[in-house]
């Protein structure tokens, strides 16, 4: 336990170009307080025996009240790990924040409804979550990968990407700018199902054009030499239809 807020102290002296010296940082970093509250919490909540766990939650609250930081003892945080500012953290019981991640005030890691076990996300190594972030349900973000501040991440990250907006989406990966609708990199379901609409406003276009043509020639009294085929009409239909939760079924 010594050696993980050793490493805590080392990482904010590391981390943050405002902090001055080792009293500074052991009297004015709440999420410096709130991590050491919860290694001890942890420790309690690790023993099982009654009534162990009831002062481990007690103690995770006394925390709360003091610095504004929210963690469940059973959380699993790893060394080296920096809470800056803290006001309005909260992490949950099954979350597991692995070594040097850095996290901003007014960040979740929660759950997604009350299903027991592992409900809550897993942070790899050297995650940054930007302030009032949103990473919610069982999901592993990936080593390295920053969350933009006010996100709202729902869905595994692959690891060295950046993660914006809500939902969250990969804007880069490896240092690549990724592009949301580009074939070969798709982030995630919404932006397939945006190329699949625009494929299919392409086709529908293509169909216009040619009832526009089949008119033309219908008005001079020419013979029609190509039907219109009508092929738009259940394009894509089955991926929009499960996206927006409707069962592929109930169209024609
Ligand atoms: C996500 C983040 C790490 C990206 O940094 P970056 O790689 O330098 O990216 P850029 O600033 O070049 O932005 C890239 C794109 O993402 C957008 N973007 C950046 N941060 C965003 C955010 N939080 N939400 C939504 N979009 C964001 C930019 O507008 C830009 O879009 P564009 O290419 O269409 O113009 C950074 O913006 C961030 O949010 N960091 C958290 C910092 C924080 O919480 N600080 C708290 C201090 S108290």
């Amino acid at each position: 336990m010594l050696n993980s807020i050793v490493a805590d102290l080392a990482i904010i002296k590391e981390r943050d170009p405002a902090a001055r010296g080792t009293l500074e940082i052991l009297l004015c970093y709440p999420g410096f307080h709130a991590l050491v509250l919860h290694r001890c919490s942890h420790w309690l909540w690790g023993l099982r025996l009654a009534p162990m766990p009831l002062l481990a939650r007690v103690l995770s609250q006394l925390g709360r009240l003091l610095t504004g930081v929210e963690i469940h003892p059973g959380a699993r945080i790893g060394q080296g790990v920096f809470i800056d500012h803290g006001m309005g953290v909260v992490i949950g019981e099954t979350a597991v924040i692995g070594d040097h991640c850095l996290l901003y005030q007014g960040v979740t890691l929660g759950g997604t409804g009350k299903a027991h076990g592992q409900r809550h996300p897993t942070l790899q190594t050297n995650v940054v979550v930007g302030a009032g972030a949103k990473v919610l349900g069982a999901i592993t973000v990936g080593t390295n990968t920053r969350i933009g501040a006010g996100s709202v991440v729902l869905r595994d990250v692959e690891p060295n990407s950046t993660v914006v907006g809500i939902p969250g989406r990969v804007i880069h990966q490896s240092g690549v700018r990724i592009d949301p609708l580009a074939h070969s990199a798709l982030p995630d379901a919404e932006a397939r199902v945006i190329r699949n609409l625009m494929e299919r406003i392409d086709v529908l276009e293509g169909e216009l054009v040619r009832t526009q043509a089949c008119l033309r020639e219908l008005a001079a009294g020419r013979p029609l030499f190509e039907t219109c085929r009508g092929e738009s009409q259940n394009l894509k239909d089955r991926e929009i239809l499960e996206f927006l939760g409707e069962s592929p079924g109930i169209t024609g």
